[in-house]
């Protein structure tokens, strides 16, 4: 697939998201809204329905910029409460919508939207769907004093690790990607990822997974639940 081809399956179920969201929004609702190219697309598309709802929260910093200059208020999460829909994308997601996320580096911020939201919505092209997570490298956010600690126990549950040089996240830390290994039990493997010290979380989403797919296909946009 070309990359144009990609970018048309991340604008396709960006609209379809903004349609699938549209019976959501009244004037006090906000909104929550996760990072990377395909959200940046729903966050175009969401511009026409600007004055529909009261605003956002936002995952990332890009996140906040992006709705802010489409005019969208944007709320601190400690203020907005519980949300009633959260719109991300993913790297990785399987048939029981557990995923990897953190290409971005967002996942702490992902994951604690999230968590807040009665509903999220994933949106991702075709190449996401996959049958077994750990094709994509799954991202840790460690403390940066800890990040050799952090790889040494993960090389001992036989993780390839890897130091994402150059990246600091919005929290001021650092990111470990592991490489190379397919994962059998998504909800176990997190669990005991956030157990090492100086872990602040990891890109498994599979205690709290997505409720709904909206997958981008050369056939249409799949909804599936
Ligand atoms: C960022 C994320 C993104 O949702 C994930 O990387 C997918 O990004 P894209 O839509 O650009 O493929 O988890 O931390």
């Amino acid at each position: 697939m070309t990359s144009q081809d990609q970018s048309k399956l991340k604008q396709a179920v960006a609209q379809a998201a903004v349609e699938e969201i549209r019976s959501d929004l009244a004037r006090d609702t906000i909104l929550g809204v996760g990072s990377g190219s395909t959200v940046n697309c729903f966050i175009e598309a969401l511009a026409a329905l600007r004055g529909d709802f009261a605003g956002a929260v936002a995952s990332s910093t890009e996140t906040e910029r992006r709705l802010k200059a489409i005019g969208i208020e944007v709320f601190d999460l400690n203020q907005a409460g519980t949300l009633s829909v959260y719109v991300d994308g993913a790297d990785e997601i399987d048939g029981d919508f557990a995923m990897i996320k953190g290409g971005g580096a967002a996942l702490t911020r992902e994951k604690i939207v999230a968590a807040c939201a009665r509903r999220f919505v994933c949106i991702a092209d075709g190449s996401k769907h996959v049958r077994q997570l750990g094709g994509f490298p799954l991202p840790i956010e460690v403390i940066p004093m800890a990040r050799s600690h952090v790889a040494r126990e993960m090389v001992k549950l036989g993780f390839s690790p890897v130091y994402r040089q150059g990246v600091v996240t919005d929290n001021g830390n650092q990111i470990i990607d592991l490489y190379d290994q397919l994962i059998d039990d998504a909800r176990d493997l997190e669990t005991r990822i956030n157990q090492i010290a100086g872990v602040v979380s990891n890109g498994l989403f599979a205690h709290r997974g997505a409720d709904l797919l909206l997958l981008g296909t050369a056939e249409g946009v799949q909804r599936l639940t």
